[in-house]
């Protein structure tokens, strides 16, 4: 690989050498018999990433955000949707679904910390939810929810509640049991925990929500990101038949088969795992620089992202810069008011998988130094 500054903000992350090879395939149709089981294959292991035998998964061009959109696909105008609140990234999903005619109540809790399960049954029982979103790990506060309780509150209170989740900060990097814990919707993107450069939405969605958007009464008011034009198209791939609606970014989906076949050669047990241990060990050197992260608890905490607060006297335009000229690029807050007052790092895929690039080392080392030569004091 060329000699690069080691990406290490929340997504993009760095990619393995043979993903970025596999891009560099020459001029490729997208009915290339060669190409056809590729993408077929590709839709197969999402489903091992996500642990689920029956959810669709669709794979399509365009930016994580694509996958919010497509709830577009499930939305009728003057839904009532439960937004579960823990950062920049739920409001957005909430602006966004808005958009589509969604009637948001919004469970938020302070900054760091996630909505209760008591507040979370609450509001259940006082109205009945077409949905109940959820942001996984918000990547503004690397705040971890907890959706397996979360979709199984939902479930036992109201079965016929969508629950949605946002994994773009997740999927690849934590623990995700689509069957077993009843999920109806997992978005998410190349980017991030599936080790792959940007432009490919992720979305992983149960019967349960197709029935939804099957029986539905009013049409789906969007083209590009209808799940009409986009189902045929993944069936016909992963029955090994081309098939077009638009023309799919065939190199990055080469990448993507690439990366699922490394990150599904061991057991997904195995991967969640090591981005517990690397996380755990990673905020306990926060600690041990004197330092706090946002997340509140250790049971909230992501595992592929940690964000933490700038001491006193250090701001995010010093901090970065420093870094940065050490060889490392980390990213500064994105949190409304407090953006400048906390920085985030990534610690997802080939960085926690193959420790013997010593890419988590090289943060810490160039994090320590720089703080010192910032004038911070342990
Ligand atoms: C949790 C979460 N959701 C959604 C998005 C939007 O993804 P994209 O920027 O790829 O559109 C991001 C981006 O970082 C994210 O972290």
């Amino acid at each position: 690989m060329a000699p690069h500054k080691l990406c290490m903000i929340p997504g993009p992350i760095e990619v393995h050498e043979d993903v970025l090879q596999a891009m560099s395939t020459p001029a490729t149709a997208h009915v290339d018999p060669k190409f056809v089981p590729i993408f077929g294959e590709s839709i197969e292991l999402v489903r091992k990433v996500v642990l689920t035998e029956t959810a669709q998964p669709f794979i399509v061009s365009g930016s994580c955000t694509l996958g919010w959109d497509m709830m577009v696909n499930i939305l009728e105008q003057g839904d009532e949707v439960l937004a579960l609140n823990t950062g920049y990234f739920g409001d957005h999903f909430s602006e966004c679904l808005e958009i589509y005619g969604a009637k948001i109540t919004t469970l938020r809790a302070e900054v760091g910390s996630r909505p209760t399960n008591e507040a979370l049954k609450e509001a259940l029982k006082e109205k009945k939810y077409k949905m109940v979103t959820v942001t996984h790990v918000d990547t503004s506060t690397g705040v971890l929810s907890d959706i397996k309780s979360i979709a199984q509150t939902v479930k036992s209170i109201s079965p016929e509640t969508l629950v949605i989740v946002d994994g773009v900060c997740s999927v690849g990097s934590e623990e995700i049991r689509f069957d077993a814990w009843g999920l109806d919707v997992v978005i998410s993107g190349s980017q991030k925990g599936l080790g792959v450069p940007p432009g490919l939405s992720v979305v992983v969605v149960s019967q349960q929500a197709l029935d939804v958007f099957k029986n539905r009464t009013s049409p789906v008011v969007a083209y590009y990101s209808n799940w009409k034009k986009w189902l045929p198209i993944m069936q016909a791939y992963e029955s090994r038949k081309p098939a077009y609606f638009a023309t799919p970014a065939v190199q990055l989906i080469y990448a993507l088969h690439t990366s699922l076949k490394l990150i599904t050669s061991e057991p997904m047990e195995v991967r969640f795992e090591k981005h517990r241990e690397v996380s755990a060990k990673f905020r306990q050197t926060i600690r041990d620089l004197g330092l706090k992260p946002l997340a509140q608890t250790e049971e909230s905490s992501a595992n592929g992202m940690t964000a933490v607060w700038l001491p006193e006297g250090i701001e995010v335009p010093q901090l970065v810069p420093a870094l940065a000229g050490k060889g490392v690029q980390i990213a500064g807050g994105i949190l409304t008011g407090l953006a400048g007052k906390y920085f985030r790092i990534g610690h997802m895929g080939i960085s926690v998988m193959e420790p013997e690039r010593h890419h988590i080392d090289k943060v810490v080392e160039v994090l320590s130094e720089s703080l010192k030569e910032l004038g911070y004091k342990a």
